[in-house]
């Protein structure tokens, strides 16, 4: 079997760990988005397990799910085209993790950038889940045989280990069964930075709500956050190259481009010359023109619960009308003995 027999299928997702912010929407949800609009079956998950692989309260976790899938639905996602999914409704993702959990090598886990960030100098302390977490995640992809995956720039390091997880494991059992999934980083947004530090990445985590854009933020605070934003004091060149080692000014144009589905170079001959003061009122007034819709449909989502726990019931139920016959194709190939009709 080549590669290319397997058909084109796009999954992503997202951790219903705290607010959606502005990083999330332009590096991933706005993009799932554009990849519901093309002729693909499209699957988006919000990743349960993977948020308890770092202390979650039950109860913000409950509501940070229902919450993800009104921002997936506000921002453009309409549950009858794509399938939308909290991943523990579909418990093939964490069976396939587990054989998963033996063809990938501590060696490769070890390796994870993201590991070495979020467990510290204390990973003695930090969950087995958190170190397993890139297993689950390329269990994910693969349960569906997933040939793209929309993700910011961050995800990058996972999806190459997904790739050798698939590598491995087709080569081990002599088989052509995973696909070596596309990882898909594209636009002008896949590293939105941080508000107040060109230098970090824009992140739930940041201990200042200042340094990010909350999807749920209203125009005011949105409107102030911008203000705010730390810059340096020059003008905007009308160049790309004006902007090196300006990694704060970057940004704010980077933010633009992608909000105005522009590119960088059509925003810059358009702003360059201006000031900061000029143009973070421009930025201010097209972030709100495009963010105060989705916050506004996602409260009024939100006032019907039921609603969106059926959604992710119906979704998990087409799920798993895929999900089922990999896996059980995949313990198949490993060699496991399965239930027969009785
Ligand atoms: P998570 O929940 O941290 O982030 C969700 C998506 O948002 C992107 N993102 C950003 N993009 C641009 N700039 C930023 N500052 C920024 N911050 C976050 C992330 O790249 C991501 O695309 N491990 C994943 C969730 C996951 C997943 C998957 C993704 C689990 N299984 C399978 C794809 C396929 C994560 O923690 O994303």
């Amino acid at each position: 079997m080549s590669e290319t027999a397997f058909t084109p299928r796009v999954f992503s997702g997202i951790q219903p760990s705290g607010n959606l912010h502005l990083g999330n929407y332009l590096g991933a949800l706005k993009r799932f988005v554009d990849w519901q609009a093309k002729d693909m079956e499209t699957i988006y998950c919000m990743v349960d397990l993977h948020a308890i692989t770092v202390w979650q309260d039950p109860k913000d976790l409950q509501q940070s799910t229902r919450e993800l899938c009104a921002g997936f639905i506000a921002a453009g996602l309409d549950p009858e085209s794509s399938i939308l999914i909290n991943q523990s409704q579909v418990p093939e993702h964490a069976q396939l993790a587990w054989i998963f959990n033996c063809i990938a090598r501590m060696g490769w886990m070890q390796r994870m950038t993201q590991w070495k960030d979020k467990a510290g100098k204390n990973q003695q302390n930090a969950s087995l889940g958190l170190f397993a977490y890139p297993a689950l995640m390329a269990a994910d992809i693969l349960v569906y045989h997933a040939t793209h995956v929309p993700v910011g720039e961050d995800q990058k390091q996972h999806l190459e280990l997904t790739r050798d997880i698939a590598i491995k494991f087709n080569h081990d059992y002599g088989v052509n069964f995973f696909p070596e999934t596309e990882p898909v980083i594209e636009g002008a947004a896949t590293r939105v930075m941080s508000l107040r530090d060109g230098s970090k990445k824009m992140s739930k985590s940041d201990a200042s709500d200042a340094s990010r854009i909350n999807m749920t933020d209203d125009a005011d605070a949105i409107a102030k956050k911008i203000r705010k934003a730390k810059t340096d004091p020059e003008g905007l060149p009308s160049e790309v190259k004006g902007l090196e080692e300006r990694p704060e000014a970057r940004n704010l144009i980077n933010i633009y481009a992608a909000l105005a589905e522009q590119s960088v170079d059509q925003v810059l001959a358009d702003v360059g010359g201006k000031q900061f003061s000029e143009f973070k009122p421009m930025l201010a007034e097209l972030a709100v023109e495009k963010l105060a819709p989705i916050s506004t449909e996602m409260a009024r989502l939100m006032n019907d619960q039921a609603e969106i726990d059926k959604i992710l019931t119906r979704g998990a139920e087409r799920a798993r009308a895929i999900t089922a016959p990999i896996l059980r194709q995949t313990y198949e190939i490993v060699g496991m003995v399965q239930p027969v009709e009785l």
